[in-house]
């Protein structure tokens, strides 16, 4: 998420009377739970699944976990925390947020590195996400890493102790908010004041994203950087001043980069593009590449588009600096809205490469990706659009795999048909593809009308001169819409690559008009290896005025038609073939989160996952700040699901972050000995943690034999990680954990050892 849609904590500083949060949390407890819940293995019940109904099933659940690891106690009663009903009472009524990184007795996390380190020609940036593992020899790795978007205040608040520099954000506030708060800096004058201080913030934060290649290796103390020859840095700027190093674009839309005549823009760069920002999540090919999504683009440059494809003028997404919010980094540098939004891939290992983005696997806020590559059948690529009503997607390659590992695949990423989901209420779905002969036969507003939702279907403009969106709210507005424009060539006029390029740059919007499903926020997509199946993390129901998820497919345990806590879903796809389009997959969610009395397993907002050579799914969450119901599940944390034994379906609490952090990034060295972790924007909402500043928080809990007590909770406001130091600035930062008897993560695991 970025940091513009979080929101303060609010609350009572400690010694003042309390201002409870207790009518929020009424509502949430007026909510009854009635749904099976959910079992993450491949079959049809795991032994050892909660079964029954809400706060039933949760006094059911077995009550001692036995594995690895003993799970983390969190701030609410958990099936899996070993107490009984007056114990969870008892145990829970007093809780203090912790400003760690905590991880399981017999665990050690160790920073490897963190913001502002040395890397390649530049700085490990800010807000580091995605992390990919490429072994080098069995000492020697490489880390791939994203760094996905600055959060203002601790960035501002640590840019001089970290840099050894100062820059002007005090006199580049002042400034804008004497001219309404944005400004075009295009149209700047030279001599501007405002130039100077807008020209050097704007550049510090396209330096600070982007993509990371760092060399670790392995000691007895475990992994450790170290730097090497494949040190490198692609960052928000990569090839401004050197045009050699621009990035290069494959696939259909690069004709429409190249195309002289067009109804918008023309950075003049034709099919070259000046960095990558905004990288969230990501995946690996079996042939070593890092396939790393640009997902929330749209802060930074301009997101609409016109019927051919290309963007209004850069001059629409103005530049904006309040010390709150950080937008339009796109806008001093001229850079084209068209060229971000994309599946950028990466080779570590070959640093001479130019970086790719490829533009046959769609434009949208491309976040997860799974990649199946099969010898004998065409490369499928999964990814899935984070946004409230975004879509999931699939590219099949026109030409077949031959040999996975073959260096020379990523040609397949060049040609191929985007296909995009369409699910059936009934656990039944189809993949739509998206070409211009594809028809125009959206979801009726009706549809949400029906859960009493606000009819909301978001359609590319029915004004073609128009870039963007049109809203309709009408069966009979989308009628209309109909009967003018009957396949998405009548929407993007034309012919060739072009025609086609202009359909994927605009994928959202079209895959809306061809009928795919508005889902909730799918935010990761991995491959079960022992069963294919995709699993999905749908991190919440809801809208933002112009999307929202489906309710017949995205409901609460109890029929919720908005469901803010998130799924995992389980998809068992079909055969997908190059010369046929289309295809069909079912479908079942496997986890909600939610608070266990209201029929959730205890998590909030799935985000990444990673599933290990055994098939544990280990899963990080992004509990949303702007929405004030999730702070009962304290900070984000680190979540196992075993795949089997008597823990299987249960979500074990295997680490908590420091405040205000996301927990992004899961990976596994090739031993599953060490777990990768991203610590994301510690701190985001009040920057460097001051002694004493805390608020008391108070909730109404239930344990779990449906008993309520109170809570009283000690919450921690800003962060010192990692330095733990009084009144240190915090910095995001990349963790390795290891078991201090350096066996494996889960050496007797329930997959292993456990009787299954
Ligand atoms: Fe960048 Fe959707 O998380
Ligand atoms: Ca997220
Ligand atoms: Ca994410």
């Amino acid at each position: 998420m970025t940091s513009q849609e979080r929101r303060r904590v609010v609350g009572p500083p400690a010694g003042e009377p309390l201002h409870t949060r207790r009518s929020l949390l009424f509502q949430l407890l007026g909510l009854s739970a009635a749904t099976a819940g959910s079992a993450l293995a491949g079959g049809a019940m795991a032994k050892g699944r909660p079964t029954g109904t809400g706060s039933a099933r949760f006094a059911a659940a077995q009550r001692r976990v036995q594995g690895p690891f003993r799970p983390l106690r969190g701030p609410i009663p958990l099936p899996s925390d070993g107490l009984t009903a007056t114990e969870q009472q008892r145990a829970y009524a007093r809780v203090a947020l912790s400003d760690q990184l905590v991880v399981p007795e017999g665990f050690r996390a160790e920073v490897l590195m963190q913001w502002g380190d040395p890397l390649g020609s530049g700085r490990f940036g800010f807000n580091n996400d995605y992390l990919a593992f490429t072994p080098l020899n069995p000492d020697r790795a490489l880390l791939t890493v994203n760094f996905e978007y600055i959060s203002p205040r601790p960035w501002a608040a640590g840019y001089q102790e970290v840099m050894g520099r100062s820059l002007p954000f005090e006199a580049l506030r002042q400034l804008l908010a004497e001219r309404g708060g944005t400004v075009n800096a295009l149209a700047l004058a030279g001599e501007d004041p405002l130039r100077q201080p807008l020209l050097a913030v704007a550049t510090a934060a396209l330096e600070d994203g982007g993509i990371g290649v760092a060399e670790i290796e392995r000691g007895p103390q475990g992994w450790r950087r170290r730097g090497g020859r494949f040190d490198r840095r692609i960052t928000g700027l990569t090839g401004l001043d050197r045009a050699e190093e621009r990035l290069r674009c494959s696939g259909p839309a690069a004709a429409v980069f190249r195309r002289r005549q067009r109804l918008g823009y023309d950075d003049g760069l034709g099919d070259r593009v000046i960095g990558t920002f905004a990288n969230c999540a990501g995946g690996q090919t079996p042939w070593g590449t890092v396939l790393s999504a640009e997902e929330n683009f749209q802060t930074h440059v301009v997101d609409s588009v016109y019927a051919d494809g290309s963007s209004p003028s850069p001059a629409q997404r103005p530049f904006r600096f309040d010390g709150e919010r950080l937008e339009g980094l796109g806008n001093p540098f001229g850079l084209a809205g068209n060229k971000y939004g994309w599946m950028v891939e990466v080779d570590p290992r070959r640093p001479e490469r130019l970086t790719v983005k490829h533009t046959a696997l769609g434009r949208f806020r491309h976040e997860a990706v799974a990649v199946r590559a099969r010898a004998g059948e065409p490369l499928v690529i999964y990814s899935g659009c984070d946004r409230h009503g975004g879509h999931l997607y699939r590219f099949i390659s026109a030409e077949s795999v031959r040999h996975p590992k073959d260096p020379a695949n990523s040609r397949l990423l060049e040609r191929g048909r985007l296909e995009v989901a369409q699910f059936q209420s009934d656990g039944g779905g189809r993949w739509i593809p998206l070409g211009p002969a594809t028809p125009i036969n959206p979801l009726l507003p009706s549809h949400f009308a029906r859960f009493e939702l606000p009819a909301v279907l978001p359609l590319p403009h029915s004004d073609r001169s128009q870039a963007g969106v049109e809203l309709l709210r009408s069966d009979a507005d989308l009628q209309s819409y109909r009967q003018r424009f009957h396949t998405l060539a009548d929407l993007y006029p034309g012919g060739g690559e072009e025609q086609l390029g202009a359909i994927l740059i605009d994928a959202h919007l079209a895959a809306n008009a061809a009928g795919a499903t508005p889902t909730a926020r799918p935010e990761d997509t991995e491959l079960d290896p022992r069963t294919g199946d995709l699993l999905i993390t749908f991190t919440a129901g809801g809208s933002d005025g112009e999307g929202q998820a489906d309710p017949a497919i995205f409901h609460g345990p109890a029929g919720e038609s908005t469901w803010p806590y998130g799924w995992l879903m389980r998809l068992e796809d079909g055969a997908a073939r190059s010369e046929q389009p289309g295809g069909v997959f079912r479908w079942r969610m496997v986890a909600t989160g939610g608070t266990p009395w209201q029929g959730g397993m205890g998590f909030a907002n799935p985000d990444n996952l990673a599933v290990d050579r055994s098939g544990h799914v280990w899963m990080v969450t992004d509990r949303a700040a702007v929405n004030g119901s999730a702070d009962v599940f304290g900070n984000n944390a680190c979540w196992l699901f075993p795949a089997a034994g008597p823990a299987a379906g249960q979500a074990l609490l295997f680490a908590t972050g420091p405040m205000e952090c996301e927990l992004t990034g899961p990976c596994f060295d090739t031993s599953d000995s060490t777990l990768f972790l991203a610590i994301q924007h510690p701190g985001e909402d009040n920057a460097t943690h001051q002694p004493g500043q805390e608020e008391i928080q108070a909730y109404t809990l239930t344990d779990r034999d449906g008993g309520r007590f109170e809570q009283l909770r000690q919450v921690p406001l800003g962060s010192n990680w990692p330095s733990g130091q009084p009144g240190q600035i915090p910095r995001p930062g990349v963790v390795a954990i290891r078991r201090l008897d350096g066996a494996p993560l889960l050496a007797g695991s329930p997959a292993t050892s456990w009787p299954s």
